[in-house]
């Protein structure tokens, strides 16, 4: 999951300048996305998300193991892996995206919180852009106990991320 997981926090700490919606409102007179989503936080965090990964990658290639576990490969193919961690990280921000909009129609400011959504939204866009990308790697990486471990996981990882980026200043809210 890291490509997964890196691209937020890295967004949090390297985003700012020029916003995607360009500061436009939607007809209900709010932002389409708002300040929080910017170009520079959504290229930096694939970036890194890719980068990551391609660490992976090589780390895997080389029969790298965590207390003699061997890490599950992102496809059998090097181009079928980048696509994979491509598609991870790229679907970690835009499901992000996605649920800033939503954030905004329901009248929600920049900062809101909206419990499990804003924990899970990376997830399930990674997960779906994965799937869409490669359904075979999908379905046979992500087993059912996989994903409930993830989904059981992240919101506690999310949560103290979170709040270590609170304290060193990069985030405006501990959530
Ligand atoms: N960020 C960014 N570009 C992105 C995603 C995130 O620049 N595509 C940066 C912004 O500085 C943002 C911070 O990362 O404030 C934290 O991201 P997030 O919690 O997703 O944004 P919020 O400010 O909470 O906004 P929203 O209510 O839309 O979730
Ligand atoms: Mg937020």
């Amino acid at each position: 999951m890291l490509p997964a997981y890196i691209p937020n926090p890295l967004a949090a700490i390297f985003g700012g300048g020029k916003p995607i919606d360009g500061g436009r409102m939607m007809g209900d007179g709010r932002r389409i996305l708002g300040d929080g989503k910017t170009y520079r936080g959504l290229l930096v965090g694939i970036f890194c998300g890719l980068l990551i990964g391609l660490l992976q990658i090589i780390l895997i290639s080389n029969g790298f193991a965590v207390f003699g576990i061997t890490l599950p490969a992102f496809g059998i193919s090097i181009a079928g892996s980048v696509t994979v961690i491509l598609a991870m990280s790229c679907g970690s921000l835009f499901g992000d995206m996605f649920m800033s909009f939503f954030k905004r129609r329901m009248g929600m400011k920049r900062g809101a919180p909206l419990p499990v959504i804003d924990q899970l939204d990376f997830v399930l866009g990674a997960w779906l852009f994965t799937y869409l990308i490669s359904p075979e790697w999908f379905t046979a990486t992500f087993t059912l106990w996989i994903l409930v471990t993830v989904l059981v996981i992240t919101p506690m990882l999310h949560l103290v991320t979170n709040i270590i980026g609170y304290l060193i200043g990069v985030k405006k809210e501990p959530w």
